[in-house]
């Protein structure tokens, strides 16, 4: 597939389970060589990765309905958990902090370039899931989750939850997107 093709391909998937059409080990490959290669400002490397799979996936799943105290629907929560596995993006905030000492002009910036800067490697995770054959979706259970994974997965405490993505192999297409007057939203001016 083509990069057009990935992307039009790329979808919020919820129904999913736990049979990769992959193996694990190239999932795990991929995840690396995503966060290797996906850029951010001044080169800061902020973006940080835990992977949950195998047990690992199903505490994630029950420590996120305990921390909501039963606030959110268990067959929901149970739809990401049938998934094979979860990536949680965070960024350092240590690594934020020391530009910003080393860069003062520039030190509102930093924070946004380093939620930018997941933003970036998030989707390029979620394509490239999707490239192998896997659906996914991105979800907020963060901030009130912050403490039960940082528990879970012993993070350092400089290390900010921004996302949670579940994925599987895909059980159910979504329904299509309505098309789009995209000049509404591109101005091509020369
Ligand atoms: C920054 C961002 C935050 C999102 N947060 C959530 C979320 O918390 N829960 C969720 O189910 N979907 C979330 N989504 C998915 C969007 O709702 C979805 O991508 C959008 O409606 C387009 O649908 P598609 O992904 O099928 O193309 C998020 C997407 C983005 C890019």
């Amino acid at each position: 597939m083509n990069l057009s093709e990935i992307l039009k391909q790329r979808r919020s998937y919820y129904a999913i389970g736990s049979d990769l059409p992959v193996p694990e080990s190239q999932v795990v490959k991929k995840i690396e060589e995503y966060t290797e290669l996906v850029p951010d400002a001044f080169n800061m490397k902020s973006s940080r990765v835990v992977l949950a799979l195998g047990k690992k996936q199903d505490l994630l799943w029950d420590a996120i309905y305990d921390a909501f105290g039963g606030k959110v629907k268990h067959e929901k929560l149970d739809g990401f958990k049938a998934g094979a596995g979860t990536v949680l993006f965070f960024y350092d905030t240590d690594t934020v902090t020391g530009m910003q000492k080393q860069f003062p002009g520039y030190a509102d910036n930093f924070p946004l370039w380093a939620l930018q800067a997941s933003g970036m490697l998030q989707f390029t995770v979620w394509s490239g899931l999707r490239e192998l054959g896997i659906g996914a979706t991105v979800q907020h259970y963060n901030p009130v989750i912050d403490e039960a994974v940082a528990k879970l997965f012993g993070v350092p405490k400089s290390w900010k939850l921004i996302s949670q993505m579940p994925f599987g192999n895909i059980l159910e297409e979504p329904e299509p997107k309505d098309p789009e007057d995209i000049s509404k939203r591109v101005i091509v001016s020369r």
